[in-house]
């Protein structure tokens, strides 16, 4: 069925890859991107589909509600990808603010819009329509050594960037049960690939071992994630919106639990061969530099993703290995959109953070 879909973030990591994947896949959609290009977000990452017919970008926050409202009502929207939100767990604990502005105030404005639209009285066209919030594993909290995260997990965060991420989680249920909204949520594990921006793991160890600086681990290393491919997750959400059952919430991992030590090593042996050492013939693995811990760093994420693969027929194309493969090679052959977005508030950023 044709749709008009507003993605919110769309120049985000995630975002990129989901507008890219929905004008590749699906033609015959509408996509209206609503991005503020905060630090995060960048219109260099959707070079080349930018004139793509049936896109349109529209630069603007999802806090304002004139600006939303005048959206659902111009494009008739019908479907919402919702990723717009502050996202990284390190600046939500230097600068918290933010992240209820975006996290929380913006997604109840583009709920109220949505509404609005959506359910006015006598139209009957909600049936038709989908808002799907896309959020986080971290919502559940953090695991010991066994167990694993489903959809009856109890909500247990415990950053401001999670708890902002599960409030606007809550405010999205509380729109199906008392209005009706036709609302889906994703809560999602680690994602890496293409068009990440430097500040995540993956990517500032790319980057970092390229030009041989430090690679900084928090604490001992032996924090766990669940490592999903991009391209996968943007997949389920697609199969989310097209088939998943409205209410209904749908845990998406990877079943690829590393610890951030190992991952790190792998980067440098992959850069290793593929680049070969630094000139002082050492291997990357000599950057390794153990940093003070993050705080309040959650130990271990791991998704029980069986309810997707059940109902929807989802499960991940890419393996760790594959993935992390075409995500080094990635890097190596965009070097000049590394450089475009590490701009002078990224090397600020970094400072302040890591110390040079
Ligand atoms: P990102 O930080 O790379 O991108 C966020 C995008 O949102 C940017 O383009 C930014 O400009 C935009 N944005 C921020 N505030 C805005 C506002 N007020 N109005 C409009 N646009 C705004 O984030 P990401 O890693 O792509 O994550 C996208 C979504 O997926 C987030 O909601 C995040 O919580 C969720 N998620 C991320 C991961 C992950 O591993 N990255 C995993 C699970 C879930
Ligand atoms: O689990 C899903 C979440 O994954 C998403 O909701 C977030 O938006 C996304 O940013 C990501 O959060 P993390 O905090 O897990 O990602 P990050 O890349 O910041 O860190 C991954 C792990 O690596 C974490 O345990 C902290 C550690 N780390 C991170 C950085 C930036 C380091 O050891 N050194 C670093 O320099």
């Amino acid at each position: 069925m044709v749709k008009t879909v507003l993605v919110t973030g769309g120049c985000g990591f995630i975002g990129v890859n989901f507008v890219r994947l929905l004008l590749a896949n699906h033609k015959d959609w509408q996509v209206i991107n609503l991005d503020k290009l905060t630090y995060a977000g960048n219109l260099q990452s959707l070079a080349g589909v930018e004139n793509e017919p049936g896109y349109t970008f529209i630069r603007g926050d999802i806090c304002d509600s004139a600006l939303v409202a005048d959206l659902f009502e111009k494009y008739q929207i019908d479907t919402v990808v919702h990723f717009a939100a502050e996202s990284h767990v390190d600046r939500s604990i230097t600068g918290p603010a933010e992240f209820i502005q975006t996290n929380i105030v913006g997604t109840f404005t583009l709920l109220e819009a949505a509404r609005k639209q959506w359910l006015r009285e006598g139209e009957g066209r909600s049936d038709l329509c989908r808002f799907l919030h896309v959020s986080t594993d971290e919502v559940y909290g953090s695991l010991g050594k066994t167990g694993y995260f489903t959809e009856e997990t109890s909500y247990d965060p415990r950053s401001p960037y999670s708890a902002s991420k599960s409030s606007s989680d809550h405010l999205v249920r509380a729109y199906f049960h008392t209005y009706g909204l036709p609302v889906l949520i994703t809560n999602c594990s680690n994602n890496y690939g293409p068009y990440q921006f430097p500040e995540k793991l993956i990517p500032l160890v790319l980057n970092n071992a390229l030009q041989g600086r430090e690679l900084p681990v928090y604490g001992d290393g032996g924090n766990v994630r669940d490592w999903l491919y991009v391209r996968d997750h943007c997949e389920a959400i697609a199969r989310v919106i097209e088939n998943g059952t409205v209410g209904q919430s749908y845990n998406i991992g990877g079943h690829n639990e590393k610890k951030n030590l190992e991952v790190v090593e792998l980067l440098c042996d992959m850069l290793d061969v593929k680049v070969g050492p630094l000139k002082s013939g050492e291997s990357r693995r000599s950057l390794i530099t153990f940093v003070k811990d993050r705080l309040g760093h959650d130990r271990r994420y791991a998704i029980d993703a069986g309810k997707i693969a059940e109902e929807l027929g989802w499960t991940p194309k890419f393996t760790f290995e594959t993935g992390m493969e075409k995500t080094v090679d990635w890097y190596l052959n965009n070097r000049a959109w590394m450089e475009s977005v590490m701009d002078g508030s990224y090397r600020k950023y970094y400072e302040e953070m890591y110390g040079s």
